[in-house]
């Protein structure tokens, strides 16, 4: 078998998809495997928020398996990686690994990873043969919402003037930066507004930006229909993140809300103990725990002081 690995294509779009819900449903054992993740997307957002960062693998002429990269400044993960089910080990999905490797040289990112099935010997095992290592435990949680009157003293992303959001992604990068060094989510909050997918809730107090959320809802995103997903949220580091925290929620809660979803979902890692006691309190219950994979064998910002919302998924 002749395994290819190239940079995906517009036109490959549709059938990465098949295989990423076919892929997925298959492992997860699911009746219909193609009925994985609803009306939720992966694959057309990714490729549209990097395209240079998605590819492609052939067996022999045709598309079998494909990878997504992401840089989020100092920070590179990749994923989803999905190969057709009758491709299975059969050396796929390590030639997928590899471009993502490159990428992250190239952006120079100082710590990298992925998110995993915490229960698989077969995933530990591929990851950890490039250096990979499983730290903390992630937790998927959910919450039910309702529509709330008024959504506080936050502010969104699309409702800021034009000649105003460059300044607004350089504040977010601020923020994030003062948690882990060079750390830059501005690709997600960039691809919210670009794709029309959702919106970044902006938390303000003396200091200036405080807290933002980058939020995906509904159908055609990451969260898919009746649902809002937060890709990452932060509160600024200090004395009142705890704060900042709560206030950031509560907007994510009432912006997806008013924007018809039910349920609201976030990501967190356990070795952020009081972020993840914070969604607890507030009525967050887990739903899936996978596992974040290092490189190096460092925390990077999955740090008890880390305020931060985010899975690697
Ligand atoms: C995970 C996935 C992408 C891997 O792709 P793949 O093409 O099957 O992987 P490869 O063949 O390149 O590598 C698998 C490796 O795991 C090894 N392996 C398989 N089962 C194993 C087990 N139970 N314990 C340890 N190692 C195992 C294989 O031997 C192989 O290593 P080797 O080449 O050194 O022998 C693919 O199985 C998939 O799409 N799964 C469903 C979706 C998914 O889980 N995606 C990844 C989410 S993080």
């Amino acid at each position: 078998m002749n395994i290819l690995v190239r940079p995906l294509r517009e036109s490959d779009l549709p059938l990465a998809d098949r295989i990423f819900r076919l892929a997925f449903g298959t492992f997860n054992g699911l009746q219909d495997p193609l009925r994985f993740g609803g009306d939720m997307d992966k694959i057309r957002t990714r490729w549209l928020a990097d395209p240079g960062a998605a590819f492609g693998a052939e067996a022999d002429g045709a598309l079998v398996g494909s990878n997504f990269v992401t840089h989020w400044g100092s920070v590179g993960y990749f994923g989803p990686l999905t190969v057709h089910p009758d491709f299975w080990d059969r050396g796929v999905g390590q030639k997928l690994v590899e471009p993502a490797l490159a990428l992250f040289e190239a952006w120079g990112c100082r710590h990298t990873g992925l998110y995993t099935f915490s229960a698989s010997p077969k995933h530990l095992a591929l990851y950890q043969k490039f250096g990979f290592w499983p730290r903390a435990l992630t937790a998927i949680l959910s919450k039910a919402v309702r529509p709330v009157e008024r959504v506080g003293e936050a502010s969104l992303y699309s409702q800021t003037p034009a000649s105003e959001r460059a300044g607004l992604v350089a504040a977010a990068a601020g923020l994030t930066d003062a948690m882990y060094a060079g750390l830059d989510v501005q690709r997600e909050i960039l691809a919210l507004q670009n794709q029309g997918l959702g919106d970044t809730v902006l938390i303000w107090d003396d200091p200036g930006l405080v807290g933002f959320g980058a939020v995906h809802v509904g159908a055609g995103s990451e969260a898919g229909s009746g649902c809002g997903f937060i890709k990452f949220g932060a509160a600024r580091p200090g004395p009142k993140a705890g704060e900042y925290f709560g206030r950031l929620l509560s907007a994510c809660e009432a912006y997806v809300a008013a924007q018809g979803a039910r349920q609201l979902i976030a990501g967190v890692s356990l070795a952020r103990k009081p972020a993840y006691e914070h969604l607890r309190s507030r009525g967050f219950q887990p739903e899936v725990v996978g596992v974040c994979m290092h490189k190096p064998n460092e925390p990077g910002y999955h740090r008890a002081e880390a305020w931060v919302i985010d899975d690697w998924r």
